[in-house]
């Protein structure tokens, strides 16, 4: 069974991705974390983001591995853990330029695929995950929450992990990567015709999964 969840930035994709996967007992697929893995091996690389043909070379090259560890999942590159500098805020600012190059899309979008079919069932997340990758996927989410709130969660993750930013500013950066995921030419985000819409602007995580099961379990996949 394949569970589509794509979104924006903030909408609670991640979390909600790894509940459900840890719920229906199937793998959880954090396809962002791939795009970010590219980043993260250009930049220990030297090699220029903005250069298209150079960064879609390295994606072919490199091995990306997600290994299930607990409750998460750590990131390799050739072998050398990622996991945490792929969540940096460098890396954040500058995976766009891996998103929005058509080589490297179309090599993750391949292993995603790969991935799929070796696991079997799986929750995705992502951008493009039930319009490109998985298109017969059994069930499609498209979570979706306001700008603001979006932006007050990112805040308050960051508070909680003893960091300091001002909501106004995560704000504007959330906005350009809106915009940046929203227009690009491939894999753009947008949510698939037969996608079940949902916005989390005002419900709680438990909320959020328990609508999700209740999809999945009328479409028969639980
Ligand atoms: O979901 P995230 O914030 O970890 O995603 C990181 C970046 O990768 C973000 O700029 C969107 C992009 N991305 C994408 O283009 N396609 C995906 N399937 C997943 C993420």
């Amino acid at each position: 069974m394949i569970v589509t969840i794509d979104g924006p930035a903030g909408s609670g994709k991640s979390t909600v991705a790894r509940l459900l996967a840890a719920r229906l007992g199937v793998a959880h697929l954090d396809t962002g974390a791939m795009y970010r893995a590219v980043t993260v091996a250009g930049l220990r690389r030297g090699i220029d983001l903005a250069d298209e043909a150079a960064l879609s070379r390295l994606a072919g090259e490199v091995r990306i591995d997600l290994v299930r560890d607990g409750d998460g999942l750590r990131v390799l590159v050739d072998d050398e853990d990622v996991t945490a500098a792929i969540r940096e805020n460098d890396v954040s600012r500058r995976t766009f330029h891996a998103a929005s190059n058509e080589g490297v899309r179309s090599v993750l979008v391949e292993a995603q695929r790969r991935i799929g079919r070796q696991w079997g069932s799986l929750v995705t997340e992502g951008r493009d995950q039930g319009t490109v990758v998985f298109p017969t996927a059994d069930v499609k989410f498209y979570l979706d929450a306001s700008a603001e709130e979006r932006a007050r969660r990112r805040h308050r993750e960051l508070v909680q992990r003893g960091k300091e930013a001002a909501v106004a500013s995560i704000l504007e950066e959330l906005r350009q990567r809106d915009a940046s995921d929203r227009n690009r030419k491939v894999g753009p985000l947008r949510a698939a015709e037969d996608a079940v819409v949902v916005d989390t602007t005002r419900m709680t995580i438990d909320e959020v999964v328990d609508a999700l099961m209740r999809h999945v379990r009328r479409a028969g996949g639980a």
